[in-house]
Formats: structure tokens, sequence, C-alpha cells
């Protein structure tokens, strides 16, 4: 399995599933309880009530305005974590108390910061087209059956998308043309790029932009190691570079336990904004999509699974860009705490 990386920050939501119900995630082996406060502000505590373990986000636990009551006995929690009160008894045990996680909203996402050291000033890496009036947003979140080091390899080759998405996302010129890689070792962020002068338009983009000819393809790949990728796509028709339609495609990959990943997605365009077809067409397209990965992955993961250790694997140049982000989340990995 890929080693988990502390003290980082990983999606835990998107902003709107946060809310007044307490709503339990398993983040890096760690449950965690999100919830909003009476004026707004996002909540991360350890979701097991110190008295027996009972999880807070687990009905009949609720909220209290911005306490949270387990549900099994009472125990009561502020949003700091503190226990201030218990049944039967004045006296609360100094022990009583919840962890907290350091949390930030931003660009439509909950991150949670999972580790011991302190986050200081480091904030999670960007998406702002998330959230963003010049941008129309599609998204979910699928849960994976798989060690997140696979979604990550499969994020960064994307000549998948000929064989596994054909027909939807993949044409022939995807898999056919070279790609360039570039490493960032400080920042640990890997680019990969692939522009495709003259290609098919494959439906995904032929239907949404209403573009009919053949196009110019750029697919610019950064991922942010270990928690962020970005898929910077721009089609246009070919000879006609000043009208590029753009889409942002942004995956939030946050590793559950150490079989299971969520995979959130989401697509934000630059056109059709107010296109309420095009909209329902994008989102139910690209969830197909992420389904036929998810289906792929869990079926790669069971095989993995048999494989006598030690396993030898076959790489070649489309893996340049999967086998740099392998190499850095190593390295993140072996770093002292
Ligand atoms: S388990 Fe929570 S109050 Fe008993
Ligand atoms: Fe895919």
């Amino acid at each position: 399995m890929t080693a988990f990386i502390r003290d980082q920050w990983y999606v835990a939501a998107y902003a709107h599933e946060v809310g007044r119900t307490p709503l339990g995630r398993t983040l890096l082996g760690e449950p965690v309880l999100l919830y909003r406060t009476e004026d707004g502000r996002p909540v991360a505590l350890a979701d097991r009530c110190v008295h027996r373990r009972f999880p807070l986000s687990e009905k009949p636990s609720r909220l209290d305005g911005d306490r949270v009551v387990c549900g099994y006995h009472g125990f009561t929690y502020g949003p700091d974590g503190r226990c201030v009160s218990v049944p039967g008894q004045r006296r609360i045990p100094r022990t009583a108390r919840l962890t907290g996680y350091p949390v930030v909203e931003q660009d439509a996402f909950v991150w949670v910061w999972i580790g011991d050291r302190d986050p200081g000033d480091t904030l999670p890496p960007r998406a702002p087209w998330l959230d963003s009036p010049d941008h129309t947003v599609v998204s979910g979140m699928e849960p994976l059956d798989a060690d997140y080091g696979l979604l990550v390899d499969n994020l960064l080759d994307l000549s998948h998308e000929t064989y596994l998405h054909g027909g939807y996302i993949g044409t022939p010129e995807v898999a056919e043309t070279p790609i360039t890689t570039e490493v960032d070792e400080k920042s640990r962020v890997v680019r990969v790029s692939r522009h495709m002068d003259d290609a098919a338009c494959p439906p995904f983009y032929a239907e949404s932009t209403g573009i009919t000819g053949r196009i110019t393809r750029h697919q610019d790949i950064e991922y942010h190691a270990p928690c962020l990728y970005l898929l910077h796509s721009r089609v246009a028709p070919v000879g006609t570079d000043e009208r590029a339609f753009h889409v942002e495609v942004v995956y939030g990959i946050t590793p559950s336990t150490e079989h299971t990943t969520y995979d959130f997605w989401a697509v934000a365009r630059d056109f059709a904004l107010d296109d309420q077809k095009v909209t329902d067409f994008l989102r139910e397209s690209n969830h197909t999509v992420v389904m036929q990965d998810v289906v792929a992955l869990n079926a790669l993961q069971k095989a993995l699974d048999t494989e006598p250790p030690g396993y030898q694997e076959l790489s070649i140049n489309i893996d340049t860009g999967g086998l740099a982000a392998r190499r850095i989340l190593a390295r993140m990995a072996a770093e002292p705490a």
C-alpha cells in the first residue's frame, strides 16, 4: 500500500456537506466528526466519545447549539473538543476532551489537517475555479475500494482515457501523443502535459461546447502531492485558437483507510455558464467517467491483493508522471514527523 502522509491538509468534505447535521468521515484512518457552529464556522473533532467510544456522527448523537451531545449517555462537548457535561455528576474528568483538528474552508472544500504538527501558516493548495462566478461547476464524491496511490497513478497517466473512457473523453490521439513531465521537488508538484494539435473531439467536449470538427486539445496536469490534482483542459476548433474552451478538472484525493479512498471530483467550465442542459450533461458524463475509473481501480486493487509480495510491474514513457508522484509520496512519507 501507499504509506499515509500525515501533517498535511486533506479534503474532508464539500463545504455544502458540512452543516447542522453531524457528518462522519474517516481520514487517514482517523474517524472525524464535521459540523458547523450556529454562526457557520466548520468544526472537526475526533468522532469517538471519550466515554465508550460511541460515534458522535451517529444518531441519536445530535447538536445542541454549538455543542455535540453523545447519543449513548449524553457526554456533551464544545466546538473546541472540551467536555462540558457528563451525566449523573458535576465533576468532569480532566481528560474528557476530544482531539480537535485544524479546519480551513477554501474553494468549496472543507480541508482538515491530519497530523500532530501545527500547520502554522501552511494553507491547502488552491482550486479557485470551484468558487468563482466565472465558472459553472459540477461535482461529486465517490468512495473507492482501493489504495489512494492507485488513484494518483490513474490520474497522472491520461493515456487510459483512450481505452477506459472511449466514447466519453477518450480518443485515439490521447494515447498516441507523447507527454512531457516536470517535477518541482521543492513544492512537490508534478506537471504532465500532452498537447494534441489535431485530434478528434470526444463527446464530452463536442456536446458541451458545440464544436463539430477536429480540435486542438491541451491537457496540463498539476498534481500537488499528496492531496490535490488539477487538470487544466483546453479545447478549440483546429485553427481558431482564440475560441478556446476551458475546463478545470479537480480531484481531492483523500486516503480514508489503507484500502479505501475518497475521490472528490469536480469539473468547472468557463463557457455556457447558465446552460442547464450543458450542466446536466457534464454532471452525468463525468460521473460515468469517474465510475469507470472506480470500477477499474477496485478490480485492480482486488487483483493486486492476490499477488505474491514483490510482484513486478513494467513501466514505459506514459508512466513518467506517475512514477515521479510515487517518488515524491515515498519521500514525504519517510520525512521525520
Ligand atoms: S459513549 Fe458517549 S456518553 Fe457514553
Ligand atoms: Fe480515468
